[in-house]
């Protein structure tokens, strides 16, 4: 039995921004909080052989403000990944998860990601090291199969035998990964996706807590997921290219909670951040270039993008300069047409 059947975590993951490689990172992170509260974060994969053979733990580092945030670790060695756990247990996770889902030719090349839906028992041998290595939720992301397995015989097999080990949290990313001929992103787009399916799965697996991920553009295509009986909505590209669309009436409509005020009002939250990332010798762009979806379809986006992309990388780049975007944002007026 789980002992984290009401953990805060749970309820958290009734939405969640998925992890992706180069765009979540903390910055971003930080970002997508002032957005929503509630909702809850991935990290970028982080490979356990970087932090245990490579020793590169600043990977791990956050803020405090990014709560509720997992890590999410790729690997398919039990003690390396037992010893990732106990650093971003160590380092303050709220969750562990097992990337078993990216198709890329390098992770395939170490044996981990998607290429681990062909061997359930050796992910049950990783997951029952992970939870043995800390008191830290162990979660798994995983794909509906790979290449030609049947999809419908593979993942229920694959629920059961994982969470045989005792997790019981799951996200499905509703396409299969096609492991030859296909590139990461291709693979993103190009399986057809079977929400059906993970819906099966939830019916089959009561007890299991299932996420739904692959192809949600929005809140709004959030909801029906939750009413017909998923526990959870993870949304990656969505997230990132229009974060406020996304994240900012999330914690009222699938929290109960009060909403963050505005887009406006999180690019004044950013300030203080951004200053203290320059004094400690970070570039301005690194942060500014996860927040250029900020007002996607708004009137006055694309001067908010240019002068954000033009103007973050200049020497001497400052806080004001978002200041400057925002003033495109705010002499607009209301019913000039969406850029
Ligand atoms: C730029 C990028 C990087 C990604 N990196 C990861 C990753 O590190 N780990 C992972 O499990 N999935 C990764 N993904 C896949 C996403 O987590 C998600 O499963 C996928 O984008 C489908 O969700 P979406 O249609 O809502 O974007 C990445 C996706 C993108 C676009």
């Amino acid at each position: 039995m789980s002992l984290f059947i009401d953990s805060p975590i749970r309820t958290a993951a009734r939405l969640s921004v998925a992890p992706m490689m180069d765009w979540t990172d903390r910055h971003c992170r930080y970002f997508h909080r002032l957005l929503s509260k509630e909702t809850l974060l991935y990290t970028e994969m982080v490979t356990a052989p970087a932090l245990v053979r490579g020793g590169a733990l600043h990977l791990l580092d956050f803020a405090p403000e990014e709560h509720p945030v997992a890590l999410q670790l790729g690997g398919s060695d039990p003690s390396e990944l037992a010893q990732a756990t106990k650093f971003g247990a160590d380092a303050g996770y709220d969750e562990i998860n097992l990337n078993v889902g990216c198709p890329s030719d390098r992770v395939q090349s170490g044996t981990f990601g998607a290429v681990l839906m062909k061997t359930p028992e050796l992910v049950a041998d990783c997951v029952k090291a992970m939870q043995d290595a800390s008191d830290v939720e162990v979660t798994v992301k995983c794909r509906l199969g790979v290449d030609d397995q049947d999809a419908h015989a593979v993942l229920p097999h694959f629920l059961e035998t994982v969470s045989a080990t005792g997790i019981t949290r799951f996200t499905i990313h509703a396409r299969k990964a096609w492991l030859k001929g296909l590139s990461p992103k291709e693979n993103r787009d190009i399986p057809p996706l079977d929400y059906p399916l993970v819906h099966k799965m939830k019916a089959d697996f009561a007890h299991l807590h299932i996420s739904i991920n692959g192809g949600i553009n929005s809140l709004e295509e959030a909801m029906p997921h939750l009413e017909q009986g998923l526990d959870g909505v993870m949304i990656g590209r969505a997230a990132y290219h229009d974060p406020a669309q996304v994240l900012l009436h999330a914690d009222s409509r699938v929290y109960g909670k009060d909403d963050q005020s505005s887009a406006e009002a999180a690019v004044h939250d950013m300030l203080p951040y951004i200053e203290a990332h320059l004094q400690s010798g970070g570039k301005l762009h690194q942060v500014t270039r996860h927040m250029l979806g900020l007002f996607t379809g708004k009137p006055g986006a694309r001067a908010w993008r240019r002068v954000l992309s033009q103007g973050a990388s200049r020497p001497g780049a400052g806080p004001e300069l978002l200041l400057e975007a925002l003033s495109h944002i705010s002499q607009s007026h209301p019913d000039q047409a969406a850029e």
